[in-house]
């Protein structure tokens, strides 16, 4: 077996130049089948309010329902870091809170770091999290939790503010940085001017690595996804094939069969 994902691995990728591969995952089963392809970290996003919960945004994820996911997870995983999504408002309103939050995700759910959006807003939080042994992952340009202010899920394009953002989380402490929906040219030259990795979403192929929503890329849902998403897999049609046939049988007698009754 190979031995788990570190902050010290992912830094020895980039330096190697090889891509890290992350995605997200929410429960046990699907973590399971991510860590068993060999997937280097493991997201439990608060995307989950989305794809998992249904909602609009992700705004509403609270910390218990993160945790609960995040511990599932983690109960999965023998190779994929595991990363905690810090939700809107768990680390906002003051220092303590976030440190206090932030360690919620490693005490109580088995995660090995967690993640949180903004940049140089963000900085003095990333630097007292980082400070209380908790591996940090930034995420900067579109910020779906910020998606208010934007107003709409945009893509970002400011480049000296991106940058300064980039160079910022760094200096924080920061372990790796996400990157969502910015140019790749843009993308290009942050991924150049850092030490720590960058994770790309919608933000080109030269990011040190790419992550994906596990229901976007496997097709689960059938909800529409942004032009940066492939879809890897249909599950939804294949779930529908097989409920529809299950439909038929039932209706029609052939199932349970001989075969799948107790004698
Ligand atoms: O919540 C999430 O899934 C994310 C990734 C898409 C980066 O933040």
């Amino acid at each position: 077996m190979q031995n788990r994902v570190t902050t010290t691995s992912l830094y020895k990728m980039k330096k190697e130049g090889k891509k890290i591969t992350a995605l997200t995952a929410y429960d046990y089963p699907f973590a399971n089948m991510v860590d068993a392809a060999g997937i280097d970290i493991i997201l439990v996003g608060d995307s989950l309010g989305m794809v998992v919960q249904g909602k609009e945004n992700t705004l509403a994820v609270t910390m218990e329902e993160i945790l609960y996911h995040t511990s599932m997870v983690s109960r999965a995983c023998s190779y994929s870091m595991v990363i905690g999504d810090m939700p809107f408002m768990s680390y906002q309103t003051s220092i303590e809170k976030a440190v206090e939050n932030a360690g919620r995700f490693l005490k109580e759910a088995g995660a090995s770091a967690v993640k949180l959006e903004g940049g140089a807003d963000v900085c003095n939080v990333i630097s007292a999290i980082s400070r209380a042994s908790i591996p940090v992952q930034a995420h900067i340009g579109l910020t779906p939790q910020s998606v208010h202010q934007m107003g709409g899920f945009k893509v970002q394009r400011d480049e000296d503010r991106l940058m300064a953002d980039a160079l910022k989380v760094q200096e924080a402490g920061a372990f790796s940085v996400v990157l969502e929906g910015i140019p790749s040219p843009i993308a290009a030259k942050i991924t150049k001017a850092l030490e720590i990795p960058t994770i790309g979403i919608g933000a080109g192929s030269d990011c040190d690595g790419q992550i994906l929503v596990i229901h976007d890329m496997l097709g689960i849902s059938n909800r529409t996804v942004p032009k940066f998403v492939k879809k890897f897999a249909d599950l939804n049609l294949a779930a529908q094939q097989g409920l529809k046939q299950y439909v038929d049988e039932v209706r029609g007698g052939i199932f349970p069969s001989k075969e799948y009754e107790y004698k």
